[in-house]
């Protein structure tokens, strides 16, 4: 047995007072979790501590907290491990962030998560009737879409999105990763109307900032920036949407900056992004993004030297070999946590557990 501390955030809507942290001790063997402490802190010293939980084995996804200040299922943290990351010694669990506060430990998924899963038409829209019997799926095509089935929907990923602090209208790591789910499902229908609804909206695949956290919050290894990725790429290398957020030139502006000079020409992107300096609809977008731009003279991260001219690296012939070496493949690579590969794998020569750890490392790069 070993002796904890937590420190929870309490908040009792009925006490009319404002939430305030409270300290408690408990006894437990190390490897016990977070919510086994925050229970028998609710079953020996006060009854009035709230928590969600059901399964008590990372499975339901219905304990989601923000422990010392990151996403994590709580019956899935180990009271060592929470102690051994705490600044003090004192493990700290509060509400997950992004969500509002229904009683102390407890957000409102309705009003943020449901919401935006169902914003995403999370079931299947076939096309035409339906077989005489079930639906006959490739099996590579259904390994494709395990990773988002993976998805418990705890939230963790939701409550540590930076744009959604942003922007609480983006329509969040956990939706968008549930999108994928049915774009990538060869029985459904809408492929291209789904990705046209997701690149249109100005809260849709292109408001993720590509933060990560995300990536590291999600217990289950779905890495929801991942699936975003997919969509994007989906969207624009596939379908060709040349949506009004920009977010197909900004891409395109991107990788052609990066393949000319090997790092970002930051002056360029942004007009390139709207298609160029003389385009209709970059004069407004500039004129929208000039605080932006007089802030970076002001600090100095833009001159008129740096305007003007962009230097090549100095081995930018191999950066540009890595742009024919991608391009010149047959068909795309989409790694994730099930399917991986390299051009010159002789696959048969790999074990299929070799593989998936090199997929591992690869969806977490
Ligand atoms: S990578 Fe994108 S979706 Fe994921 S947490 Fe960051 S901003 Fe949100
Ligand atoms: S993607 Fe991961 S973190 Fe997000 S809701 Fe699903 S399981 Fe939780
Ligand atoms: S209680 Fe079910 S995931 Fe933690």
């Amino acid at each position: 047995m070993a002796e904890f501390t937590l420190r929870l955030r309490r908040y009792l809507p009925e006490s009319g007072e404002a939430a305030y942290w409270q300290d408690y001790t408990v006894e437990l063997e190390p490897h016990r979790s977070v919510l086994e402490g925050i229970l028998q802190v609710r079953a020996e010293q006060d009854g009035t501590v709230g928590i969600r939980c059901s399964c008590r084995a990372a499975i339901c996804g219905s304990c989601g907290v923000r422990i010392n200040d990151r996403a994590a299922l709580a019956c899935h943290t180990h009271l060592s491990a929470a102690a051994a990351g705490a600044k003090d010694g004192v493990i700290k669990v509060e509400p997950m962030g992004n969500m509002p506060v229904i009683k102390d430990l407890i957000t409102d998924f309705e009003a943020v998560h449901w919401k935006k899963v169902r914003r995403v038409t999370p079931w299947l829209l076939p096309d035409g009737p339906p077989p005489e019997r079930e639906y006959i799926v490739a099996h590579e095509a259904m390994v494709d879409v395990t990773q988002p089935m993976a998805c418990i929907q705890c939230g963790a990923c939701v409550s540590d999105c930076l744009s959604m602090e942003v922007d609480p209208e983006f329509i969040g790591p956990a939706a968008l990763a549930k999108a994928y789910r049915f774009v990538g499902d060869p029985r459904d229908g809408q492929h291209f109307e789904r990705l046209q609804d997701l690149a249109e909206d100005p809260h849709g695949i292109y408001d993720c900032t590509h933060c990560f956290n995300c990536i590291e919050a999600c217990p289950k290894g779905v890495a929801p920036m991942s699936q975003i990725m997919r969509l994007r790429r989906l969207a624009t290398a596939d379908f060709q949407i040349d949506d009004r957020n920009n977010g197909k030139r900004h891409e395109q502006a991107f990788t052609e900056l990066i393949e000319k000079y090997g790092t970002l020409f930051e002056a360029e992107l942004l007009p390139r992004s709207y298609g160029g300096k003389f385009h209709p609809r970059a004069l407004p977008e500039l004129l929208r993004s000039l605080p932006a731009i007089l802030k970076a003279v002001m600090r100095g991260k833009v001159t008129a030297m740096k305007a003007l001219h962009h230097p090549k690296l100095p081995d930018q012939k191999r950066v540009r070999e890595i742009f024919e070496t991608v391009e010149g493949r047959e068909q795309r690579y989409d790694l994730n946590l099930y399917i991986s590969g390299y051009d010159d794998d002789a696959d048969d020569d790999v074990p299929a557990d070799a593989k998936a750890g090199d997929a591992k490392a690869e969806a977490s790069a």
